[in-house]
């Protein structure tokens, strides 16, 4: 292909080939326009526009009061920025649990709004008839199971899955359903690391896993995270691969140290005549 050429859209059939071939798949959240088009031109597979964006962004106790419309809002944002990655955004608490009718119009609206490749849904077999509906709608689904924070309330807090009699077969059981019922992909959150593999042994659809082991057919990671900007957050499996935290502290510590002492702006910084 010329290299002026843009790339074309990633697509589900892509991450299918991706399994198939033992590449890879790279995932990475991202809420807005400008950090979007940067994770885009860096080459990842796909954009989560996780419903993380309330705990990470607004300051938010959790993922449960994330609403729809915030998820539209920063769905066109991340839609707007990218040009290769597929842009998958997740539907929020109570947008999806009432009904399948419920989640196709929901889901329906963020796919009209952004233009958007997908959704996300968390849960296993209990969500296969949502699923369904779905995909039978033409909205392609990507699954979640293990630690599924919307429903942190009922799983009593954060721990590893899979551990325990039985955990491992009904974790495989709800990723065969997620698959069954039409699901392009499923997420695999913080599930033991053999655990993680039997689940991706056992599906021919792409596992991505975040803090379940090297296993799975792709790793996700929380942008926010991974740069060291969200620094209240730790987790054994979160690897910092820079320090952007510290790095915007110290910039505008020196921004307010010249602007003090009237160091800022200097002459090249300034229009003279
Ligand atoms: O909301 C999110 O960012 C997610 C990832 C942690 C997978 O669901």
């Amino acid at each position: 292909m010329p290299p002026s050429t843009p790339r074309p859209r990633v697509t589900t059939t892509d991450l299918a080939a991706m399994k198939r071939d033992q590449h890879k798949i790279v995932m990475i959240t991202a809420y807005d326009a400008l950090f979007a088009s940067l994770v885009d031109q860096a080459g990842v597979d796909v954009i989560l526009v996780g419903d993380s964006v309330g705990p990470v962004l607004a300051g938010m106790p959790s993922t449960v009061p994330v609403t729809l419309n915030q998820m539209i809002y920063h769905g066109r944002a991340v839609q707007r920025g990218t040009r290769h990655a597929l842009v998958v955004i997740d539907l929020p608490f109570l947008s999806y649990q009432i009904s399948p009718r419920d989640a196709v119009r929901n889901a329906g609206r963020i796919l009209k709004r952004t233009a958007a490749g997908a959704v996300k849904l968390e849960g296993g077999r209990d969500f296969a008839p949502a699923v369904r509906s779905l995909v039978i709608a033409g909205i392609p689904v990507m699954g979640h199971i293990g630690l599924t924070p919307q429903s942190l309330n009922v799983l009593g807090g954060i721990r590893v899955h899979g551990r325990g009699a039985g955990a491992p077969e009904r974790l495989i059981d709800d990723a065969r359903a997620l698959e069954d019922a039409g699901a392009f992909a499923i997420v695999l959150e913080f599930i033991t690391a053999d655990v993680a593999r039997r689940v991706s042994e056992s599906v021919t659809i792409p596992t991505i896993g975040i803090g379940s082991g090297p296993h799975c057919d792709g790793q996700v990671l929380v942008l926010h995270d991974m740069l060291g900007l969200n620094e209240n957050f730790h987790a054994k499996f979160v690897k910092r691969y820079a320090e952007l935290g510290a790095a915007v502290r110290g910039a505008v510590a020196s921004f307010a140290d010249e602007v003090r002492t009237v160091a800022y702006p200097d002459e090249a910084h300034t229009h003279a005549g």
